[in-house]
Formats: structure tokens, sequence, C-alpha cells
């Protein structure tokens, strides 16, 4: 694919997780432009089959790259695990980059043996968890835990107050009882409660957001596909969601540290989404 380096980054999720990941973009190369979709009229994915959770995804792939989206970031780790596969097959002059649960570096860095991994069902699920734990484990105990309706208290703005809280002390109480030393963040909403997570498990335990290495990722492709934007001035952000476009624009703030234009799409089927203003 012609990856022309003034075309926008497409970037989506099922809400606004995918914040996690346009943050570290931002800190990483701010003269991008950037497309962010969030699919608020369908969060969470997490419970969802694997090959409804496909359909969306092509749907927003499609919609991202009617804008000219020069490669598209699947920041959501649902949505990678049941469907970036199958959108490399469908969309094979594409680039993509979706997110894999860290197990990797977890695995490296721990003292104890024993990880925790917090992520949705579809990501436990799906074949690219299975793999990770496979190939990287070896002989560490991998924790897990879906967190229920941990997206949803985040898409709500609420990241510390008292249900949030006990959702997450009901997944790393009893992993801290195990003794893990690491948790690994699973789902590209989780970022935004690490100060909580952090006061939960206390100092001696590290807390990895895969964010970071992900923007590091799409730094790389673009560099290599020669759709990297020289380095200088700040890209727009224009924001879509299938949701309410107000709700999304009060979390703009406090999730990514700044503003931008939210426009409301409309799903006609599975498939296809089209804009409604
Ligand atoms: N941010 C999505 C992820 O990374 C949330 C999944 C959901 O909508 O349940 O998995």
């Amino acid at each position: 694919m012609n990856q022309n380096p003034s075309n926008p980054i497409g970037v989506f999720d099922s809400g606004v997780g995918g914040l996690s990941v346009l943050r570290a973009m931002r800190a990483q190369m701010p003269e991008e432009d950037v497309l962010y979709f969030g699919d608020q009229g369908h969060v969470p994915y997490g419970p969802r089959p694997m090959e409804q959770i496909q359909h969306f995804s092509e749907g927003i792939t499609r919609f991202l790259l009617a804008q000219n989206a020069k490669l598209i970031v699947v920041a959501c780790n649902a949505a990678s695990a049941a469907a970036l596969k199958f959108l490399r097959a469908k969309f094979p002059e594409v680039p993509f980059v979706g997110m894999e649960p860290a197990v990797k570096p977890a695995a490296e860095q721990t003292r104890t043996g024993v990880v925790g991994v917090l992520a949705t069902p579809a990501t436990f699920q799906g074949a690219l968890y299975a793999s990770v734990v496979e190939r990287f484990a070896n002989g560490v105990q991998v924790l897990r835990h879906t967190c229920p309706g941990l997206v949803g208290q985040i898409e709500g703005g609420d990241l510390n107050g008292p249900r949030t809280r006990a959702i997450l002390e009901e997944a790393l109480l009893p992993m801290l009882e195990q003794n893990i030393d690491t948790v690994v963040l699973g789902c590209t909403h989780y970022p935004f409660v690490i100060p909580l997570i952090e006061e939960i498990v206390g100092e001696g335990v590290r807390v990895i957001d895969p964010a970071p290495s992900v923007a590091r990722q799409v730094r790389r492709l673009l560099e290599t596909g020669g759709g990297k934007r020289p380095a200088g001035g700040v890209g727009s952000l224009c924001f879509f969601t299938s949701g309410d476009a107000e709700t999304v624009q009060a979390l703009l703030p406090p999730l990514l540290g700044e503003g931008g234009a939210v426009g409301t799409v409309r799903w006609k089927s599975d498939l296809e989404v089209e804009m409604t203003k």
C-alpha cells in the first residue's frame, strides 16, 4: 500500500480504551494526524462472539480506509484476538498494528515466577493469547481474571470510585495471595486505572502497559513503509463514535490529556457504518 505521509493513521477500539494507545502515539509521533473510532454503540466487545467482533472490526476498517487511513491500529485486545488475522487476510494491502498481551516481558522479568493477566473473555479465548502463553510463559505461572464490569466503569469515567475499586480488588487480591509480582494489562481500557491498581497491589508489583511498545511498532511500520510524517508540528485528532458524542467529548481531556472534534456514526448493519454528522 502506498502510505502517503500526509494521510492520517486510523485507530479503533470498542470505546475509549484505545485512547491509552493514542496517548502513547501522541507522545512518540505528535506530528501525525489521527482518526479515532470508538464503537461505543457496541461496547463491551469482550463478552461477544468472535465472529461478531470480526464483523464490527471489518466495518470500522472500511470506514477508516474510506477516510484515507494509511495504517490501522487495532487498539483493542479483544478485537485483535478475534479479528487481526482476519483483517490482515481481508485487506492484504493495509498495514495493521494490533495488541498482544505482554506475557513475554512479564515472564522475562518476574522473580516470583507468578504473573497476573487482566483482560476480557474474548482476549483469553483467542488463539493469540494461547500462543503467547505457550511461547513465552516457560514455567511461569500465569493467573488470569476478566474483571467483569471494569470496561463499563471506565466508559462511565469512574476511574477510582468504590465499584471500580471492588472489581479490581476481586481480581487482584487472590493473585497477590498467590505471590504475583507482575500484572499485565491485556485490555486497553485498563491503563486508565493504573493508579488504583498500584494502590491495591503495592510497590513490589510491576504493572505492564503495552501502549508505548505498540506506539513504537506503529512508528517503525510507518518508517519502513515510507508513510512517516516528518517530525515537527502537531497533527490533528478527529474522533468518531457510534455512541453519544458528548459523553466521549467529556472523557477526552481526563483520559487523553487533550480534546478534539467528535463526530457520530451509525451502524447500518453489523458490517456497515455511516457518518451521521
Ligand atoms: N479495550 C478493549 C480491549 O482492549 C475492551 C474490550 C471490551 O470492549 O470488552 O480488549
